[in-house]
């Protein structure tokens, strides 16, 4: 499995722990797990103070409250330093729109709160470039969550973005899944990058 981007994140801990092989690419890794930390440690203090003064844009039934979500991330982070650092190797450096992996190289390939969240940092170019690189290599399935930007809003580049996925052979679909935090934020897309 290849979780791009990784962050700061439990995932790929949570993957290798239940036997999966598992990888993570994102722009903040590299030798040290000091810098990175302390990363994660920023990255949870800005997203929790901004969280105070836009409550109502969650739905809060999956979470008690701030403080509740607060302890989940600061769990997650812990479990992904811990396996950060016994398992650098499985940790690479590396940026979207060009990972370093040959094609057809995961069963199943993750991208979590970067594309359609960040519309504003990146262009429609960019989100064109990266799902391609995302299909590139993945021989099994592609998942991208969310399909909203931080307003709550629909990517509103996300029917060329089917578009062009299908262009390149894939199939995809957007599907609803059963964990809505962020309002609006209750679909995937899912994209079978196996071609015939
Ligand atoms: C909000 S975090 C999401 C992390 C994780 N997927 C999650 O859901 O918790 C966004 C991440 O995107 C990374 N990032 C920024 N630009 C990137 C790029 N061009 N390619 C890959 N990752 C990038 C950042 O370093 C940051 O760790």
């Amino acid at each position: 499995m290849l979780d791009c981007p990784g962050g700061a994140s439990g995932f790929v801990a949570g993957a290798r722990a239940r036997g999966a092989e598992a990888y993570a690419v994102d722009p903040v890794y590299g030798p040290g797990v000091e810098r990175v930390a302390e990363r994660g440690r920023q990255d949870v203090r800005r997203a929790m103070s901004a969280l105070d003064d836009v409550t109502d844009l969650y739905v809060w039934d999956v979470y008690d409250g701030p403080a509740d979500v607060a302890s989940h991330r600061w769990a997650a982070l812990g479990r992904f330093l811990a396996d950060y650092t016994a398992s650098p190797g499985q940790y690479l450096p590396a940026a979207l729109p060009r990972l370093p992996f040959p094609d057809d190289s995961f069963d199943l390939v993750v991208s979590g709160h970067l594309l359609c969240l960040y519309a504003e940092e990146f262009d429609h170019a960019f989100h064109v470039q990266a799902l391609r690189e995302l299909c590139r290599v993945a021989r099994g399935e592609l998942r991208l969550f969310p399909l909203v930007d931080f307003g709550t809003q629909r990517y509103d580049g996300l029917d060329d973005l089917l578009l062009d996925v299908e262009r390149a052979g894939h199939d995809p679909s957007i599907r609803s899944v059963d964990f809505e935090f962020q309002r609006g934020a209750d679909e995937c897309l899912v994209v079978d990058a196996a071609t015939d």
